[in-house]
C-alpha cells in the first residue's frame, strides 16, 4: 500500500492503472476510520480492480462553531486500518492541496440541500459538493463509494454528480452498527457511556417504524406520531428533527407511498448523532402486483 499527498502522485498511479485496463474505486473519508468506512473499501474491493481511500478532513464543511480543530486523527492507525483491509492507495493531501490559496470556486446543490442537515449546517452541503467534485476529479475513478448513514449526503452527490455530467457511478453501501444498534460514526468517541445509552433512541425509533411498515402502515402522518413518540421518551436527546421522506426529493411525505426514509438527527450531550432507514416494499409485496 502506497500513501500519496499531492494530486500529482495521485494522478500517476491512477493513470497507470488505467492504462493497463484496471477499474478503480474511491472511498472519501475524512479518517478515524471504523468498520463503516471500512465496509466501503471492502465493496469497492469486491467491484473494482484498484481501490484508493482518501483522508481529509476537509475545513469547508465545519461551521466556526464546529469541532474541525478537535475532529479526531488517528493517522498511523487509520494506514493500519487500511493496509488490512487491501486498499491499494491513500491519499492524505494537505489543506492547501486541496484549496491552493486563492481558491474562490464552489459547487452547489439547491433544493435536496435545502431541509434537514442543510437547514441546521447552512454551509455544509457546499463544502461537500466542493470537496466531492475535487476528489472526483483529482481520482478520475471509475466508481465511488459512500455510505447509507449520511442518506442526504448520499443523495446531494448522486444529484450533483448526475447535474454536472461526472463521468463515475456512485454507490451508497448500507449502515454498519455497533452491537447495541448505534450507527457507527468517526464522532461517536465523544460520547459517555450514558450519552450512547440515550443515543440508542435512535435506532429504537427506526426499528419501530420498521416494524410498523412491516405489518403494513403506509401513511407517513402515523408513522411521524409514532417515530417521534420513541424519540421524544429519551429526555437527553436532544432532537433536530424526525421525519419520513422521499427517498428521491427529500420532501416531507404527506401521502402514502410505497418507499420512505426516515430521518432522525439530534444531539446528546455535545455530540450529534444521526441515523435513518429505508422502508420499502420487499419483493414479495411487489409481486402482489403493485
Ligand atoms: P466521513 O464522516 O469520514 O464518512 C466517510 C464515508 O463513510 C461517508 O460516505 C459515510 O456515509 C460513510 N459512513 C460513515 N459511517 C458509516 C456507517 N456507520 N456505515 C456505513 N457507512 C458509513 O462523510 C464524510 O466523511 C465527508 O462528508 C466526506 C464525504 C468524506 C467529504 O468530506
Amino acid at each position: 500500500m502506497e500513501v500519496v499527498s499531492t494530486v500529482a502522485e495521485l494522478r500517476a498511479r491512477v493513470s497507470g492503472w488505467k492504462r493497463a485496463g484496471e477499474s478503480v474505486g474511491l472511498v472519501p473519508t475524512m479518517g478515524a476510520l471504523h468498520a463503516g468506512h471500512m465496509s466501503l473499501a471492502t465493496a469497492s474491493r469486491g467491484e473494482c480492480a484498484r481501490t484508493v481511500l482518501t483522508i481529509f478532513v476537509n475545513p469547508t464543511q465545519f461551521a466556526p462553531h464546529e469541532d474541525l480543530t478537535r475532529y479526531p486523527r488517528p493517522l498511523e492507525r487509520d494506514l493500519d486500518l487500511c493496509q488490512r483491509e487491501g486498499v491499494d492507495l491513500v491519499f492524505t493531501p494537505a489543506v492547501e492541496e486541496v484549496y491552493p490559496p486563492g481558491d474562490s470556486t464552489f459547487v452547489e446543490v439547491t433544493g435536496i440541500t435545502k431541509n434537514w442537515e442543510g437547514e441546521l449546517r447552512p454551509s455544509h452541503f457546499r463544502g461537500v459538493a466542493t470537496v466531492v467534485t475535487k476528489l472526483f476529479l483529482m481520482a478520475l475513478p471509475d466508481r465511488a463509494y459512500f455510505g447509507q448513514k449520511d442518506f442526504q449526503q448520499q443523495a446531494v452527490i448522486r444529484r450533483m454528480t448526475r447535474d454536472l455530467h461526472l463521468p463515475l457511478e456512485i454507490v451508497t453501501c448500507p449502515i454498519v452498527r455497533d452491537a447495541d444498534g448505534l450507527a457507527l460514526s468517526s464522532r461517536n468517541v465523544y460520547l459517555s457511556p450514558g450519552d450512547r445509552q440515550a443515543g440508542l433512541c435512535l435506532p429504537r425509533s427506526l426499528k419501530h417504524v420498521e416494524e410498523l411498515w412491516r405489518n403494513g402502515e403506509r401513511d407517513p402522518a402515523r408513522l411521524t406520531r409514532e417515530l417521534r413518540s420513541v424519540l421524544a421518551a429519551e429526555p437527553r436527546m436532544s432532537l433536530n428533527y424526525g421525519v419520513l421522506v422521499d427517498p428521491m426529493t427529500l420532501e416531507e411525505a404527506t401521502t402514502p407511498r410505497n418507499e420512505l426514509v426516515a430521518l432522525v438527527a439530534g444531539r446528546v450531550g455535545q455530540t450529534r448523532v444521526l441515523d435513518n432507514t429505508w422502508l420499502r416494499m420487499s419483493a414479495s409485496d411487489h409481486q402482489g402486483g403493485n
